[in-house]
């Protein structure tokens, strides 16, 4: 059997972690979100979730992966009762779907990376909407755009944890914050930008509803890649001296600041052309690309280094956040199967690439993947987003509040009690874990299944 291997450092543990959670849902769902739901009453809604959800959720899976030191399946039986194993692989099935249809829209980011450098986004706005139009309704294109990214992501984690994950995450992380405050900078210079900026800050507290509140704890959970068995991936190959409660707080923080900062990126400059900031999922394929033109008109060089610079961003992010999903399959096929990790990752990749296509060619080019008049890519975002990552999440805090002994859940909590000043949080978490998080959640559930 190949080692497993773990992370070299403290700084690649919140790299990689951040670099999972880090991803579409912060740069492209979390504005669309915020702005179709009330700007900053949304925010502090979301802020509230990831604080009081969110992070004793992270440490929850953090310490099944880590006490564990295995894929996801193997760590839930290995901590309860054989059963529990159904948990992970709750998971592992949802990263699974998550990777699939993902890499559809990761694909798209990548076509318009090229289209960006190619200079093929110039032209007014009914132009960008055909574009978009005419790319995602072609059946080959988009299908073969998202089999090229799981490729890629294929070979990253075919190399391993170090020299895969961990060395790329490195390298990436970095960047993608620098390219992100260059566009922050470059969009609130705009004149007129203040009005976007007031949008993400002055909340509104009308919006406040409770749908509203579903909608935040929704997008904190995949925010966070809470619920998909990758926090917990992951966390096999932490140290044993990873101070998980910190380290959970960090990744949430970072998670959560890049969030707003992509709405400062976003909002300034759709105010300061005029456009709504709610224009749902095709706000960044379609009224971004003509809010980048619009908005730097005068000096078009710079619109095209804009534009071309925000799709490297999402690209970049979107990678990292796949590399996780498909860590999660591929740690469970190289373990279970007793194979190779290149072999695992293969049949991740095969797996993945058939469910990316066929999520792909649901959403234009072949109507017989609608069903119930909802494309099969929406149909797998609402039953992973809505059903099973809030469904892993309660039941993982229901296993670690009620049944793995409380001595497990501490040595892991403070490291074996090396962490003195951890046991006043110890009892917080706990508390949460046990009756506020599970409590919340099946709340939400019921309200969204239309029975509360
Ligand atoms: N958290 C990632 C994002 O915000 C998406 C993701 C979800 C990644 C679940 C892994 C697991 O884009």
């Amino acid at each position: 059997m190949e080692n497993r291997g773990s992370f070299g450092s403290k700084l690649a543990i919140i790299l990689a972690t951040a670099g999972s959670a880090i991803g579409l849902g912060n740069i492209w769902r979390f504005p669309f979100t915020t702005g179709q739901n009330g700007g900053a009453a949304f925010i502090i809604i979301y802020l509230a979730c990831v604080l009081l959800l969110g992070i004793p959720g992270m440490v929850s899976e953090f310490i099944v992966g880590r006490r564990a030191q295995t894929n996801a399946a193997r760590a839930y039986a290995l901590l309860g009762r054989k059963s529990w194993r159904f948990v992970g692989y709750l998971g592992i099935l949802t990263s699974t779907i998550i990777l699939g249809f993902y890499a559809v829209v990761a694909g798209w980011c990548l076509q318009y990376l090229f289209a960006a450098i190619a200079g093929q986004l110039n032209g007014d706005a009914q132009y960008i909407i055909d574009y978009f139009q005419a790319f995602s309704n072609d059946p080959l294109k988009p299908c073969l755009w998202a089999v090229g990214f799981v490729l890629i992501t294929h070979f990253v984690i075919a190399q391993g944890v170090n020299k895969g994950i961990e060395r790329i995450s490195k390298l990436l992380m970095p960047l993608l914050l620098i390219l992100l405050l260059i566009l922050v900078v470059a969009s609130c210079m705009l004149p007129g930008a203040v009005a976007g900026i007031e949008f993400l800050l002055k909340p509104d507290f009308s919006k406040m509803t409770g749908d509203v509140v579903l909608e935040a704890l929704g997008q904190a959970f995949f925010s966070l890649s809470l619920g998909t068995a990758c926090l917990c991936t992951y966390a096999s190959y932490f140290k044993s001296d990873t101070h998980l409660l910190k380290s959970a707080t960090q990744i949430a923080l970072l998670d959560s600041a890049i969030a707003i900062l992509a709405g400062l990126m976003i909002f300034p400059a759709a105010f300061s052309v005029g456009v709504e900031p709610d224009s749902g999922p095709s706000l960044i394929f379609i009224t971004l690309p003509n809010v980048f033109q619009q908005a730097f008109s005068s000096v078009p060089a710079v619109g095209y280094v804009v534009s071309l610079l925000f799709f490297v961003l999402l690209s970049l992010a979107a990678l990292t956040s796949l590399m996780s999903l498909h860590e999660v399959s591929t740690a469970f096929f190289q373990e279970e199967l007793g194979t190779t990790r290149k072999r695992a990752a293969l049949i991740v990749t095969v797996t993945t690439s058939v469910i990316g296509a066929f999520c792909s060619l649901s959403l234009g080019a072949y109507d017989g993947l609608t069903f119930y008049g909802e494309a099969l890519f929406d149909w797998f975002d609402f039953v992973t987003g809505q059903i099973f990552l809030p469904v892993v999440g309660f039941l993982t805090c229901i296993f670690i509040g009620w049944f793995v002994p409380h001595k497990i859940v501490r040595e892991e909590f403070s490291n074996y009690g090396e962490l003195k000043g951890y046991v006043r949080y110890f009892h917080r978490y706990l508390f949460l874990i046990k009756y506020v998080c599970p409590l919340a959640i099946l709340l939400i559930f019921l309200h969204q299944l239309g029975w509360l």
